[in-house]
């Protein structure tokens, strides 16, 4: 799938790593630990969206004129299971703030359900870079409104950042905002009647948490 905006990795760990986590055999802690390892790759590929600036420095040996990140990074787990993904993302963008935001879907209408939301202080809102992070982006329903929050409160850059996702959902959040980057470690196959990822992983949330 070629679109704008969209962008699903090709790396062999990750490919492998998904793989692990896919298997219904994985128990709770593998499942966590490899959803963190994902989570670090993820946060390394999507760095790619963030500037740099020049910084002088002393090396043991002369002065050098080396960079650092210059945005200001924001991670917004949807929880529950964005939560999963918090801790690889934190290791590699050292100074991010992290804000909360609460949805879950209704299960007979697919609709998300908001229960939650703060977001940490910012210095200038409109060049925040906003990381959401979800493990799965299935219709689309939660991601959009997500964005919709943080749009209507002057966000601009945002990255969505997710282990598994649905053609149907990826369309969905780019017909709905222009502008917007998805990162996905798998584009998969479909969505099943009940709004499954298929193949998927399951439920990511009850597989990190053992529900
Ligand atoms: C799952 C998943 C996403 C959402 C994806 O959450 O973690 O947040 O569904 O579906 P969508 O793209 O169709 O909106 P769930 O409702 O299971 O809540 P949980 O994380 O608290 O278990």
């Amino acid at each position: 799938m070629s679109l704008a905006g969209f962008t699903e990795l090709n790396h062999p760990l990750i490919k492998s790593y998904l793989t692990v986590i896919r298997d219904k055999k994985t128990g709770t802690k593998d499942f966590s630990d490899y959803v963190e390892r994902l989570a670090i790759l993820l946060a390394c590929e999507t760095s790619r969206f963030l500037r740099t600036g020049r910084k002088k420095i002393d090396t043991p040996l002369e002065s050098f004129n080396g960079y650092e990140i210059i945005d200001e990074i924001v991670l917004l787990p949807i929880l529950r299971a964005g939560l999963g993904l918090v801790t690889g993302f934190q290791k590699v963008f050292v100074n991010a703030k992290t804000g909360h935001i609460g949805i879950f879907r209704n299960e007979s209408t697919l609709e998300p359900v908001s229960y939650y939301y703060k977001f940490p202080a910012v210095k200038e809102k409109k060049n925040a870079a906003v990381f959401i992070l979800d493990p799965m982006l299935a219709t689309g329903g939660s991601v959009n409104y997500a964005i919709s929050v943080l749009k209507k409160s002057g966000i601009k850059r945002i990255i969505v950042c997710s282990l598994v996702s649905a053609p149907y959902g990826i369309n969905n959040v780019l017909k709905k905002n222009r502008g917007i980057k998805i990162v996905t470690c798998a584009l998969d196959r479909k969505l099943n009647s009940k709004g499954f990822i298929i193949p998927g992983l399951g439920d990511a949330g009850d597989r990190l948490f053992g529900t």
